[in-house]
């Protein structure tokens, strides 16, 4: 049944649906009967697997194509109008050639299957800084992660009312049934062909080839952050690469907290920690992505567009996370981790003690001994924020929350110390700008390899990076810089010369937190670094902890001499954005390499 009146939304559909000629046409309306005779007829068709009921309720598991199993950031497009506008870190494609290429693969694509149409908000629904999308999808798989991930259906319908101003995402998995005596496989995907394309101007949104994570379900990296980092520049706010934490003190003060860290780099983990230090409470407003805007009080307020975690499995445990693994009790959805002989998941480091056999994500006997992995390293559960123990209550807040803290971050063996205050918004811009990790295996590409990734959003920024900086000291101009957050720098993966990790991470990082609470009260202390402001050793609190003064002191220190030798480094990675580049931020690198001098 059509849901809406909308005659624009209705004309796409047909268009679309002319084009990809499904056997059928479904309007989602997101209701609960609906994600339940979708799970179960992927059990019947054997995409999912029901787990044990009596251990993990109403929850299932689900293994890709081995060829399909992460975001393909090679075969990831910005169409814009102007190659320019794409810049030099994105893949750039015409927009009429690309659209003429896919309308070719979408011809017929659909054949044999459903076409689902799935209206969503990111965000609270009616909330002033939510933004609706339409997703059409060939994929049930994609309806019920999104069923998890994001508001969808018919209130999001009654919502758009007549209105224009929706994205439009088309993704088919590029696998017609064209024969109908030939059984669908339990994971369609296309082996030769996979395209996740976005047209910034246009707000479209087209997929093609790919079901797993990122590259189908459409709302998260696609729109709620290549679009909508788009929308964001045009509009004066800020869509980000951003877990978004509460943190309440034993006075019962709280503050809001952002953080960017590139994919599978613990912001899961950081949202929903469990603070070490007694009295101390932090709860969890988002994982992944966070939409910031100026509220009346001139302060920057943000909402998690989404409404559930799609976390990386593998390392999730009671100890790294208990929140996450309370989270997934139930209800969720797990791909490509391992199956145990009584119906339940498990991927390495889920329990003390590895189980005598398990299933593989490729369906093999898996034993300890075997010398393999039995999930994938970018196995992922499905599972709604709601359930979160620790979810703060004001988390689906139409209005946001006020940010105090923004903090920067990625995986560095070396160089970069524990924490690091910014002294002013254009430096802790720069901090961002030049951010680097040791790269995991969210993406393809080579696990370990350095590489600089700008506020997480090396893989997700819409536009042109250099105007994406100038967009963030554009931002800080704009505001009373008293009112602006205070922005970090951490590094909670730095390593001795034996390779052994300096920092227990995990609960622990709460101590961080705390000093950047008391810096953001203005109560704790610093001292000068050529980096910016680091801890001094007894402004962090560290009760309890068994940590040596000389590891500390490591842990504290802005290696200059490491420093210094990445200015280069630093100023190759600014050159590659030409003459967008801000000039605030060159000024903030020339003062870095002054400084490093003196010191
Ligand atoms: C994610 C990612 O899935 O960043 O969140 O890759
Ligand atoms: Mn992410």
């Amino acid at each position: 049944m059509t849901a809406t009146r909308n005659q624009k939304l209705l004309a796409w559909v047909q268009e679309v649906a002319g084009m990809c000629k499904p056997d059928d046409i479904v309007w989602c309306d997101g209701s609960p009967a609906e994600y339940d005779q979708m799970t179960n007829s992927l059990v019947k068709g054997g995409t999912f697997i029901r787990l044990n009921d009596e251990i993990r309720p109403n929850s299932f598991y689900c293994r890709s194509d081995p060829a399909d199993v992460a975001r393909v950031e090679e075969f990831t497009f910005i169409c814009s109008e102007n190659k320019d506008d794409a810049g030099p870190t994105n893949n750039w494609a015409d927009a009429k050639e690309m659209k003429a290429k896919l309308r070719g693969l979408y011809d017929g694509c659909m054949q044999g299957r459903t076409m689902y149409v799935i209206p969503y908000s990111m965000g609270p629904i009616g909330s002033p800084i939510a933004k609706i999308g339409v997703e059409i999808t060939d994929s049930a798989y994609v309806v019920v992660n999104m069923h998890i991930m994001a508001r969808m259906g018919s209130q999001v319908l009654e919502v758009l009312g007549d209105s224009e101003d929706f994205v439009r995402g088309i993704h088919s998995v590029g696998a017609p049934l064209t024969d109908s005596n030939v059984q669908d496989v339990p994971w369609p995907c296309n082996a030769s062909h996979k395209y996740i394309t976005h047209y910034p101007e246009t707000r479209e949104i087209w997929s093609y080839g790919s079901g797993y994570g990122g590259n189908a379900l459409l709302g998260k990296k696609c729109h709620a952050l290549r679009i909508a980092s788009v929308q964001a520049r045009d509009e004066g706010w800020l869509a980000e690469h951003m877990l978004i934490l509460k943190i309440t003190s034993p006075e019962g003060e709280a503050k809001h907290i952002a953080a960017a860290f590139p994919s599978a780099c613990g912001k899961t983990n950081l949202a929903m920690l469990e603070p070490t230090i007694s009295g101390w409470k932090v709860e969890t407003v988002g994982d992944d992505i966070c939409w910031m805007k100026f509220g009346t009080d001139g302060r920057l307020h943000a909402i998690n567009p989404e409404a559930g975690f799609f976390g990386v499995a593998p390392g999730t445990r009671m100890e790294s996370n208990p929140n996450a693994i309370r989270t997934l009790a139930a209800n969720s959805i797990f791909t490509n981790c391992a199956i145990t002989p009584d119906g339940d998941v498990w991927w390495e480091e889920m329990t003390p003690e590895e189980p005598e056999l398990v299933f593989d994500w490729l369906r093999r006997p898996w034993t300890p001994s075997c010398g393999r992995k039995a999930a994938h390293p970018n196995a992922r559960f499905t599972t709604p924020a709601r359930q979160c123990p620790v979810i703060a209550e004001e988390w689906e807040d139409p209005a946001g929350v006020p940010i105090d803290a923004i903090l920067f971050g990625g995986r560095r063996a070396t160089t970069i110390p524990l924490a690091t205050e910014a002294r002013n918004w254009n430096h802790g811009t720069f901090l961002g700008a030049v951010m680097s990790s040791e790269m995991t295996a969210a993406a393809a590409g080579t696990v370990g390899k350095l590489r600089r990734d700008p506020m997480a959003m090396l893989p997700f920024c819409g536009y042109h990076m250099g105007d994406y900086f100038a967009h963030w000291v554009k931002i800080g101009k704009s505001a009373d810089a008293s009112k602006l957050p205070k922005i970090f720098y951490v590094n909670w993966f730095r390593k001795n010369a034996e390779e052994k990790w300096l920092w227990p991470g995990f609960g622990d990082n709460s101590r961080v937190l705390k000093w950047v609470f008391e810096r953001c009260q203005g109560v704790a202390a610093a001292k000068e670094s050529a980096f910016g402001l680091v801890p001094t050793p007894e402004s962090l609190d560290l009760k309890g902890l068994n940590i040596t003064a000389e590891h500390l002191e490591v842990l504290l220190n802005a290696d200059e001499n490491a420093l210094r030798g990445e200015i280069k480094d630093m100023r190759q990675h600014f050159a590659k954005f030409g003459d967008k580049m801000p000039k605030e931020l060159v000024d903030e690198l020339n003062t870095l390499e002054a400084r490093l001098e003196k010191a």
